[in-house]
């Protein structure tokens, strides 16, 4: 894997370190009693979300959806279909949608709206990586990691072709990587 990876944009201790600023944050805004839940977009939020809520350690709860944006994820047509809803009712309920990178916005502002939809008591989201120079839909993360330039970012959670999802920090991949495919 390392020899796909350009340069390291973030390392292990850096993230570690800014999820637990983060996790403070949302320590801050959810106060012992709350018990958001926390809904994590699959699948590349399946590591942030993990130490995010290693690091807020209140009582709270977790869920997953999965989602797919049509055709080639750099050219969204704007269309998001649900692979996956939660199990659970969230009338009432604070809620922290998980994500691992905001681009176009597309992905979020549907899930927003659909989330507005159920009456939750509040929506929020954090993000561990924002890139605001791709926004093609106005959408704003209340918690934002880190924000980046318009790299090809693997690692952590993301991934290039289902790869590199495991590497433990984020870099940029080898353009020579993708124009392979
Ligand atoms: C990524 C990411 C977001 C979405 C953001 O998911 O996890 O869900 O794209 O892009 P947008 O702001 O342009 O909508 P992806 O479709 O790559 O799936 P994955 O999480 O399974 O890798």
């Amino acid at each position: 894997m390392k020899q796909d990876i350009e340069t390291v944009l973030i390392t292990e201790a850096q993230l570690k370190t800014r999820i637990a600023e983060l996790a403070a944050e949302l320590k801050r805004d959810f106060a012992p009693g709350s018990n958001p839940l926390f809904i994590g977009v699959l699948k590349g939020s399946f590591m942030f979300i993990a130490d995010l809520m290693r690091a807020y350690d209140y009582t709270c709860a977790v869920d997953f959806m999965a989602v797919s944006s049509y055709g080639a994820k750099s050219q969204t047509t704007g269309q998001v279909r649900i692979l996956k809803d939660i199990g659970q009712d969230i009338e009432g309920r604070d809620i922290i949608i998980v994500e691992d990178i905001l681009d176009s916005g597309v992905t979020l502002n549907y899930l927003m709206q659909m989330m507005q939809a159920r009456r939750p008591k509040s929506v929020r989201i954090c993000t561990l990586l924002d890139k605001p120079s791709r926004r093609r839909i106005e959408v704003k993360a209340d918690y934002i990691g880190f924000t980046i330039d318009d790299a090809f970012v693997v690692g952590y959670g993301l991934d290039f072709d289902e790869k590199y999802r495991n590497m433990s920090e984020i870099g940029i991949l080898k353009p020579s990587v993708y124009a392979e495919n």
